[in-house]
């Protein structure tokens, strides 16, 4: 992790502790980021064991190695890993993060590398059709997550409306009966319910009442890295590792057009 130095005495008085205090420093190589992320969104990010695994996982180790950038990938948990951003205790993060206006106020963003939708996730024989019909219902989400704010542009704020700290739970909260569907990401959802056939749950998808969205690599507000990130995940894109990866999470070619607009 490397702060920004701030100008004045103080900065001053870092810089030359840096200067002296290590052999590495000054060509900025030795350095290592830290990326954090939240691995309860398979097939994006989860735990097999010690280890995170997933689509992001595999995007980011290509995007840091054609960057030539050292960096450490750790589970910080949703909520916390903002605070971190903030905090600067993290130098990125990568989660399945859609990149929107509000959190554009707070942080910065690398180019898109993934288009998403929200959708729900209920039991077999549900009469949920479309979003609307999630009015008056209990559901679940992951709490701060665009499915909670669809859910909120559409029926307002509500008690219905149960916010969970991670997406795992949200769907326990369905499994157990306290809430009649989950809203998260189709990817995810679907993900889900296909390898959990026992469970006996349906994937109901809604283009009309959910928005495209975009996943992006988010950073600090004016942080140092996301030129080389975002020429680096361009690279990969034209020259074959993206689809590479993606085929290996989800078993078909990218539409990488979506993500040049
Ligand atoms: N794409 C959604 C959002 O940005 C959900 C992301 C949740 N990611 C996670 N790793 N839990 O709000």
């Amino acid at each position: 992790m490397k702060r920004k130095f701030k100008m004045g005495l103080i900065g001053l008085s870092a810089a030359f502790l840096v200067a002296c205090g290590s052999a590495d420093s000054g060509s900025g190589s030795g350095e290592k980021l830290t990326v954090g992320t939240d691995a309860a969104y398979a097939p994006f990010e989860s735990l097999d064991g010690e280890k995170i695994v997933g689509f992001d996982v595999d995007l980011l180790d290509a995007v840091m190695k054609e960057a030539g950038l050292d960096y450490e990938l750790t589970n910080k948990g949703w909520d916390p890993l903002f605070i971190a951003l903030q905090n600067e205790e993290v130098d990125a993060g990568i989660s399945a993060i859609t990149i929107n206006d509000d959190r554009k106020k707070s942080y910065d963003f690398s180019s898109p590398y993934f288009e998403s939708i929200n959708m729900i996730l209920a039991k077999q024989g549900t009469s949920i059709k479309s979003a609307k019909d999630l009015e008056g219902m209990k559901v679940s989400v992951q709490n701060g997550t665009t499915g909670q704010a669809a859910l909120e542009k559409m029926f307002g704020k509500s008690e219905n409306i149960k916010k969970y700290e991670n997406n795992v739970l949200a769907i326990q909260a369905l499994l157990n009966g306290e809430v009649e569907a989950v809203v998260a990401d189709n990817a995810v959802v679907q993900e889900y319910e296909k390898n959990n056939p026992d469970k006996k749950l349906v994937t109901i998808s809604d283009k009309e009442n959910f928005e495209s969205e975009f996943y992006g690599i988010i950073f600090p507000k004016d942080g140092e890295h996301q030129e080389e990130i975002n020429k680096a995940m361009k690279k990969i894109i034209d020259d074959g590792k993206y689809a590479e990866i993606y085929k290996k999470w989800f078993g078909e070619e990218p539409n990488v057009d979506v993500l040049k607009q």
